[in-house]
């Protein structure tokens, strides 16, 4: 028999500090009119000078043990996924083990901008061997360490923010009265991959292909690389595809949904998602405006926000999909 997972509770975190177009503009050479016009964001939050990763999934992850009834003692595994961990190691999970104070596995999880539903795919497996487990899986990147200030073509696209999602495998709902609590079945995840366009969108500063030496100068390599014209193009195609790949093996068509959430990237690639599925405008949710892209963080601010504040109701099945470097991509499907 088929082990069903539930996401328990939600929670999100988006550092304070706001840079708004305005600003970034004061600092590049770009507008308030060509990022709005190009990417549909009209600012992003950073981080606070000594704010690192592990504070960003902490705060998240606070708010979703409250939602979830599930007390940090009980949480048997921890998935992390970044691409802007705390350290090289060790991993930004065992970071967030060690705040929690609890011990158990814990593992990072790179697969970008993916890292989220990559990571629902991961506990579910999990969870299959160890149906007692209680697992908190996370998201969070601190991409404003990532990117160059001085490419316009980067820096104006990313935010900083984190994500969490506690999973269980108990069908009994829990009675926190919480605003982030669910109950939500994930009736499926796929994911893929391929390697040999990884060279489309990349950072390589400092690791095993791009060493450091002592004394080096940071320069502009060291920093977030990117053809976005190919990335916009692929971003399109395989969040559009495994969607429909997953719908296919479900055996559901676009009408099936209440919602599409795909990865928040930029306005015009949700929009052309939402045209390829076939979902109108006000099925699809955007918060891009207001966070940028956080990269593995996206999908689960996106779920967050949107049960938080009562677009995702109780009752309403969501698909959700996902694109980042790697290349990498994804496609959840939620009954909440
Ligand atoms: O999670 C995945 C992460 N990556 C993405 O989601 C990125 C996907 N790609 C995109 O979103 C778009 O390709 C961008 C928003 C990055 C760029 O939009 P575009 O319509 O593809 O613009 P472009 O790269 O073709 O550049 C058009 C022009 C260029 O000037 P010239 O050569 O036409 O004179 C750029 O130099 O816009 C210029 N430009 C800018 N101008 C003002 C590039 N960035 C900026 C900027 N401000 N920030």
């Amino acid at each position: 028999m088929k082990l069903t997972t539930y996401i328990k509770g939600l929670g999100y975190y988006v550092p304070e500090r706001i840079i708004d177009n305005n600003e970034l503009s004061t600092m590049v050479d770009t507008s308030d009119e060509w990022i709005r016009t190009r990417t549909g964001i009209e600012q992003r939050h950073v981080v606070a000078p000594g704010q690192n990763c592990s504070d960003l999934v902490m705060e998240s992850a606070k708010k979703a043990l409250a939602a979830s009834g599930i007390k940090p003692e009980e949480i048997t595994h921890i998935i992390n996924a970044t691409v802007s961990g705390d350290d090289a190691f060790p991993s930004t999970a065992t970071r967030v083990q060690a705040k929690l104070g609890i011990t158990g596995m814990a593992l990072d999880l790179s697969a970008a901008c993916s890292g989220f539903i990559y990571g629902l795919q991961v506990a579910r497996g999990l969870m299959a061997l160890e149906p007692e487990a209680k697992i908190l899986v996370t998201a969070a990147e601190v991409l404003s360490n990532r990117v160059n200030w001085k490419d316009r073509s980067t820096c104006v696209l990313f935010g900083d923010g984190s994500g969490a999602a506690v999973l269980s495998a108990s069908p009994t709902p829990p009675a926190t009265g919480h605003p982030l609590m669910a109950n939500a079945v994930i009736e499926d995840v796929m994911c893929n991959a391929d390697g040999k366009t990884g060279h489309l969108l990349y950072c390589n500063g400092g690791c095993s292909d791009f060493p450091y030496k002592l004394g080096d100068i940071v320069g502009p390599e060291n920093f977030i690389q990117m053809n976005g014209r190919e990335i916009f193009k692929y971003a399109v195609r395989t969040m559009a595809g495994i969607s429909q790949q997953l719908m296919e093996k479900l055996g559901y068509t676009i009408n099936d949904f209440d919602m599409v959430v795909p990865h928040q990237a930029n306005t015009r690639i949700i929009q052309a998602v939402g045209d390829r599925l076939g979902a109108p405008a006000e099925k699809v949710f955007v918060n891009v405006n207001r966070y940028g892209n956080t990269s593995a963080a996206s999908i689960p601010l996106a779920m967050g926000e949107a049960v938080e504040t009562g677009v995702i109701k109780p009752g309403m099945r969501v698909l959700f999909t996902t694109f980042g470097a790697g290349l990498t991509w994804g496609a959840a499907v939620v009954k909440f």
